[in-house]
Parts: structure tokens; sequence; C-alpha cells
């Protein structure tokens, strides 16, 4: 028999009885509420891609010995939809999301599948969950495709079973007050992601690890963890997101925005890769150098010592941008340019406004998918 890659004219709709209330928004915390239905897709080595399926929100019932349980063959994704003014759905950029997924799927020997059936089939699940979305500004849905081994086995080898399943959970402003900047604690003592290793994917199994230094720069009173890389404290990320720094360039008194290149060991970020296209196409052109380069620690503190530093911000789906403050590094405090009072830079606000347009649909753009 063939083996089947997703067929989205194939999908069964099972509707919930007991349609769940919608909570006012103001209340929505990020992750803890999900919609009323789920979709689901099983695959197996022999059949491949089962017909999907939509139906109520409910739980997985596994075996304990169920490969995912035991070696982490997890792999998700974060996108979100939202609701224009004319009240239309609209996704971004989701078929960065579905390349990514099986990109990390294939990395854990699970199935790959295209991606295009898969951004099929969650439009219509998101069209049947629709009244989750709320429609002001700041508010989405996001979803989590989720890809797992289901084989039950302790084996350790490749999954002859998987399951995809995506859920969604409405969500709001990541700061429901506007935006309030960080404060960050470099750590010195784990790294999250090495040359050679999974740190661009995203598997589920990176961000466990990622908690105890969280924890432990919180303990501290700091809201995130900087993450360095080597001898050299390559700066590469900022807790679950992507960073950006803004700096005056030493030699050629340039403004120049940075982000470590995709080597490997940085998540190849949606939002990432938004703000340098938007600054590439925007700010070059008003005297900008774009670059994806290694940077170090002692760069910025340098930069910051010279008066040569403009703003440092992180980027992802859940907050689109995250302005930093501060940075504890060594001992000694290194300030990112922002003015008391203040809680982000022009950058990171031009940049939060570029893209929140675009997903809104208030501007209209390619990445921009109506459901
Ligand atoms: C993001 O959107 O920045 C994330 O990676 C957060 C997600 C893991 C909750």
């Amino acid at each position: 028999a063939k083996i089947q890659d997703i067929d989205p004219t194939k999908l069964s709709i099972t509707k919930t009885t007991t349609p769940k209330s919608l909570l006012p928004p103001e209340e929505l915390i990020f992750g803890r509420n999900f919609t009323d239905h789920m979709l689901s897709l099983e695959w197996t080595a022999s059949q491949g891609w089962l017909p999907a399926r939509i139906t109520p929100y409910q739980n997985l019932s596994l075996d304990p010995a169920t490969c995912v349980f035991h070696y982490a063959f997890e792999c998700f994704e974060g996108m979100k939809a939202y609701k224009d003014k004319s009240g239309h759905i609209r996704l971004f950029r989701p078929d960065k999301n579905m390349a990514r997924l099986n990109k990390s799927s294939a990395r854990i020997a699970l199935p790959t599948f295209d991606g295009d059936a898969l951004i099929d089939l969650i439009g219509k699940f998101v069209k049947l969950d629709e009244r989750f979305i709320p429609q002001a500004r700041g508010y989405s849905l996001y979803l989590r495709p989720t890809m797992i081994g289901t084989q039950r086995t302790l084996g350790v080898g490749p999954p002859a079973s998987a399951l995809l399943f995506v859920i969604a959970s409405p969500v709001g402003p990541y700061y429901p007050t506007g935006f309030k900047a960080v404060s960050l604690e470099a750590t010195d003592y784990a790294v999250r992601a090495w040359p050679g290793g999974v740190g661009d994917k995203k598997l589920g199994a990176n961000y466990a690890p990622c908690i105890v230094p969280q924890m432990q720069a919180a303990s501290r009173g700091f809201h995130q963890n900087l993450w360095l890389f080597g001898e050299e404290e390559y700066v590469t990320e900022v807790g679950t997101m992507n960073l950006f720094a803004a700096v005056k360039n030493k030699e050629t008194g340039q403004n120049e925005l940075l982000t470590a290149p995709l080597d490997g060991t940085i998540l190849e970020g949606v939002t990432r890769d938004s703000i340098l296209g938007l600054a590439r196409e925007r700010l070059e052109p008003q005297g900008w150098k774009i670059t994806e380069r290694k940077f170090t620690m002692k760069e910025l503190a340098d930069a910051a010592d010279e008066g040569r530093m403009i703003e440092v911000f992180g980027a992802g789906t859940a907050a689109v941008v995250s302005p930093v403050r501060k940075i504890s590094w060594r001992n000694r405090m290194v300030e990112c340019g922002l003015e008391e009072g203040k809680e982000a830079g022009a950058i990171a606000q031009q940049m939060k406004d570029w893209i929140e347009g675009i997903q809104y649909g208030d501007e209209d753009h390619t990445w921009s998918h109506k459901v």
C-alpha cells in the first residue's frame, strides 16, 4: 500500500456537546485556557498519515511504555491566529512554522508532512473555534501544533507510530499594562545549545533544562536569564526568545542592529526572521546596518561603557518583542540604553507596531495568511 501524506479533504469533525463559556479577555493567562476542540492526526510507518480528526478537547490515553515518555520524542510549534477589523481570521507566516516543525520532527526520527495540508486543517480547526479569538488588539489565539512518538516500547529506535495534534489557547497581550522592560542575568554556568546539537530545533527537550537557570536568575531578582556560549561569551538567546542589540559601531559610528547568526545553536525564530526582514527593508534605507553575526557580552558592555548602546530586546511569538533594561554580568550591571521611566526603545516599539500591523491585517502583507 502507498504511504499517505496528509490529505486535508479527509477530515472528520465531532463537535462538542458541552461548549465552554468564554473568559473575560482580561482574565486570560498565557496557555491556561483552551478552546472547545482539538485537531489530531495519527501516523503509522506502514500507512503514513491517517485521516485528520477534529474532536472535543480531551485527554490523551497512552500506555506508560509509550516512547515519548522515555526518550523525549516530542517537538512543537508556537503560532497565533488573529481576528482582523472585518472579522476575518489570519495566521502569521504559518509556512514558517510548518517548515520548522518538519525540521524538528525529522531530527528526532518522527515523520514529516505536507505543510500546506496542515495549514489547511489548522484553518478549519480555528474557524470552528473562532468564537475564542478575542478581536481586541494584543489578543489572539495561540496555537500549539505538537508531534509525539506513540510507539509502545522501551526499545530505543525510530517510533513506528506518531501523533500530531494541535490545541489552541486564547491569549491576551503579554504585558497587559503595556511594555515592561525586563532585567536579565547572564548565565555563566550552563549552556542552552552547542555546535552540532539540537538548539536550533523546537524540541520539548530543549526547554525543560532551561527552567533551573531561569529560577536561579529569578531568585536574584531578574526576570530572565541570558544565554551565553563559550569562553568568548557569545550572546545567543534570552530565556525562550531570540535577542537583538542595537549599538553604534565602534569604528564607523553607524547604527547597527545585531542578532546571532543561525549557526545551529540559535532557534530559527519566525519573529526573529520578521524583524530582520523589516529592518532590511525599512531601517537600512535610514542608514542602519543590519547584521547577523556573533557578538560577545564584552562587546555589549563596551558599547554601554562608551555611550554606544542604543537598545536591547528579545523577540518571540508569545511577546513579539520584549525590551531589556539591564544585564547582570560578571558582578557588574550592563545598562541597555533605556532612559529612566521608559519601558521600550524606539526600535523595539517600531518593530512591535510594524509586526502587529501585519498580524492584525491593518497593513496588507504576504506574511498574513487569511483563513
Ligand atoms: C516564544 O514565543 O517566545 C516562545 O518560545 C515561548 C513559548 C515556548 C511559550
